[in-house]
């Protein structure tokens, strides 16, 4: 069954670059309701754990340390249909590859810095979601 929520990260690109607000705005837009949000900063121990899925794979220091480069904000969004609904709002990893319109297309700066997460399915939601809020992600 799908779910209803889904987390996202405005990462470190998009917050140096001014685009908080907006990003924000295009989440809202699209009829995401906002349930949790967090201005905070991943250390290195975090963000290994929140990519260990890609430990193996040969952009994994990069992207543990572009995550911890900066400020992110976390966010877990309800909508229905969330985690499928918001990773057509964001868009493909690659922004040349995204569709106009989407998020990444219009803020993205390159493969890795992509402006934006987006869970993958309901169970890494709610596993992202609760690494990032515990109980505070029951609103
Ligand atoms: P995300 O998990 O951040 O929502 O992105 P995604 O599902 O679209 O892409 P994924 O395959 O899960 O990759 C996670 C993040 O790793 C960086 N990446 N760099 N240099 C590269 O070839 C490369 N490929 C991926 C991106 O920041 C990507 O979002
Ligand atoms: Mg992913």
């Amino acid at each position: 069954m799908a779910s209803n929520r889904t987390f996202t990260m405005i990462k470190p690109d998009a917050v140096q670059n001014g685009h908080i607000g907006a990003i924000l705005d295009r989440m809202n837009k699209a009829g995401f309701r906002i349930v949790s949000l967090e201005l905070t900063r991943l250390s290195l121990a975090d963000a290994s754990e929140f990519y260990a899925v890609h430990k193996e794979r040969p952009f994994f220091n990069d992207l543990v340390s572009f995550m911890t480069s900066g400020p992110i904000v976390a966010a877990i969004l309800e909508k229905d249909n969330a985690v499928e609904d918001f990773r057509k709002l964001i868009g493909a990893t690659d922004p040349k590859k995204a569709e106009a319109g989407t998020i990444r297309a219009d803020f993205a700066e390159s493969i890795e810095a992509n402006a934006v997460h987006g869970s993958d399915s309901d169970e890494n939601a709610m596993i992202e979601g609760s690494f990032f809020f515990g109980v505070r992600a029951q609103f």
